[in-house]
């Protein structure tokens, strides 16, 4: 069974990105997927603290909260989708803090094993009229997708700021089964 984690970063439940991970989730499971949705504001996950240059010397400092367990549950995925809304021209902070924690495990053999195998794929929501306002999450988690070694499957764009405006947008919604479906076939190619 091919296993999906949808990392969900804004705190806004039945908001905009989360919309449009559940629509992602559908096409994912139309496909046979199994899907995991986390909202990572509801864990407890700080920020990397100080490590060592060495990858392979590196120890997590942090490791006594929600971070261990996250990270071994993605271990276990298949196809990840990043779900972030942009915030001030970045990735919302609870998903940042996240990815600045693999930084700790880098060095581990497991780690550099289980990364590269995963299909990703990004959604994003945005106020700001302009439909390049999206790169400022898309581009930094595609690059990352492609540092890990692993495959994009791609990503979806809204523009809206109000609460699950998403909603009123079926061909936004339509465009994340796709994708969901998407990632699945190419997981499955592997
Ligand atoms: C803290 C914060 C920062 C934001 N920064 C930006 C921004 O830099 N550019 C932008 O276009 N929209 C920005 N927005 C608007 C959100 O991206 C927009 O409302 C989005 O649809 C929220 O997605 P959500 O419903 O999944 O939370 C910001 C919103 C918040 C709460």
């Amino acid at each position: 069974m091919t296993r999906v984690m949808m990392l969900c970063a804004s705190p806004r439940k039945g908001g905009n990105t989360d919309l449009m991970a559940d629509a992602f989730a559908r096409g994912a499971e139309a496909a046979g997927a199994q899907v995991e949705k986390v909202y990572l504001d509801d864990l407890w996950i700080r920020p990397v603290a100080h490590l060592a240059d060495e990858p392979a010397m590196r120890v997590d400092l942090r490791a006594d909260d929600d971070m261990p367990k996250l990270l071994e549950r993605l271990a276990a995925a298949d196809v990840v989708l990043f779900a972030s809304p942009v915030y001030w021209a970045g990735i919302a902070a609870q998903l940042k803090a996240f990815m600045d924690r693999w930084s700790c495990y880098a060095g581990q053999p497991w780690f550099r094993d289980a990364m590269p195998r995963k299909v990703y794929a990004v959604g994003t929501a945005h106020g700001a009229p302009m439909p390049e306002m999206g790169e400022y999450v898309i581009g930094p988690l595609r690059d990352t997708a492609s540092y890990l070694g692993g495959r994009y499957a791609g990503d979806v764009n809204f523009t809206g700021a109000k609460f699950a405006a998403v909603g009123n947008h079926p061909e936004v919604l339509a465009e994340c089964e796709a994708l969901g479906r998407r990632a699945i076939e190419m997981a499955r190619e592997a």
